[in-house]
């Protein structure tokens, strides 16, 4: 069976991705996908299998996290009837179900050293048994592998085994957090919205697209697809600011706070007033910045009356480090 993947991405550190995978795709490397959760690596697992000549053939998937060492030995390799208590019947493996197709090994950060063992003796000699079984079985899989973590940072600490390592990671592919690929950020909430209202014209005001482009995205294109489809159910027409829940609408966020003082303080050691100065100076500029310049809903959004906002603007100074050197403007 072979349906299509949609991979949404215009970012040209993707594009670079895919077609360095175009090149390799059936080239049956073993292929390890490190990124951030909710960054895409299963769908990134799916395109690899559906895009290779292994499509028609079967694709196991497995998440290795919180599996308990027996159960993931026997799912990965199966067992024989008898060959443990409650083994009452013969199973098969992934690595068997996936002959001839691929299996993807989602977590494989979470698998312990003894079960790494294993692996490795599967992978090198390209046959296993089942537990408790005494016939090998020859593998033809191509194996996916996918990790939030450096895998390579745990090698460093002997937490995974180098030489499983570098079996796994023959292609490597790094997906990019998506506030490091901002330009996908609106493309992929309209295909959201193309999803999760296909019947309705849906439009992303500038000033909501300006917001979702400044979060950060802790939880990738998940948190993303997530905001989305409630906020569709909720907004007529147009998506605006209000609509987007408070973390990503909120000026006072603790996004603006870090950004304001980042440069100055931590290079700086400033003192709290000239901290509490930079912020000011920060959030009135957001603000404005946010609202084209309209001081009423500039300080509306600061929570502010329109006379402090004034106020504050008037009096604010540039700030300056302890030694006298402007490091923020006034707004
Ligand atoms: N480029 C993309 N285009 C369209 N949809 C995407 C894209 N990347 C991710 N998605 C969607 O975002 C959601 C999260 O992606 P996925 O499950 O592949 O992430 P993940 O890296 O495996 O996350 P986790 O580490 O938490 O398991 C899925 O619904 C997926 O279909
Ligand atoms: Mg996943």
């Amino acid at each position: 069976m072979s349906t299509s993947v949609t991979l949404i991405t215009q970012n040209e550190q993707m594009r670079s991705i895919l077609n360095m995978l175009g090149r390799i795709i059936d080239s049956d490397g073993s292929v390890l996908l490190i990124g951030e959760t909710g960054v895409g690596k299963e769908i990134f697992a799916d395109y690899i299998h559906k895009t290779s000549n292994r499509s028609l053939m079967p694709f196991m998937k497995i998440g290795l996290s919180a599996l308990p060492i027996e159960l993931m030995e026997s799912e990965l390799f199966g067992h024989e009837k008898g060959s443990y208590t409650g083994a009452i019947n013969q199973k098969k493996g992934l690595f068997e179900l996936a002959n001839k197709g691929s299996l993807f090994l989602d977590d494989i950060d979470d698998v312990p050293l003894n079960i790494q063992a294993k692996l490795l003796r599967v992978l090198e000699s390209r046959e296993f048994m089942r537990i408790g079984g005494t016939v090998p079985i020859p593998i033809d899989v191509r194996l996916i592998s996918a990790s939030k973590v450096s895998l390579k940072d745990l090698v460093d600490k002997g937490q995974f085994r180098r030489d499983l390592y570098y079996r796994i990671n023959v292609i490597p592919v790094e997906i990019p957090a998506l506030r490091d690929r901002k330009d996908d950020i609106v493309l992929l909430a309209e295909h959201f919205i193309h999803r999760y209202a296909p019947e309705r014209e849906i439009k992303i005001s500038e000033q909501a697209a300006g917001a979702l482009v400044s979060y950060p995205w802790p939880g990738n294109i998940r948190e993303l697809r997530n905001v989305i489809q409630r906020t569709v159910i909720f907004c007529n027409g147009e998506i605006n600011i209000e609509n987007l829940p408070p973390e990503i609408s909120n000026l006072h966020s603790l996004n603006t706070v870090v950004k304001a003082c980042l440069n100055c303080w931590l290079k700086n050691g400033m003192s709290y007033t000239q901290i509490v100065q930079c912020l000011e100076n920060t959030l009135i500029k957001e603000a404005l910045q946010k609202t084209d310049g309209n001081q009423s809903e500039a300080a509306r959004v600061l929570g502010l009356s329109l006379s402090t906002f004034r106020d504050k603007m008037k009096k604010s100074t540039p700030g300056s480090d302890p030694n006298g050197n402007q490091c923020c403007e006034k707004p």
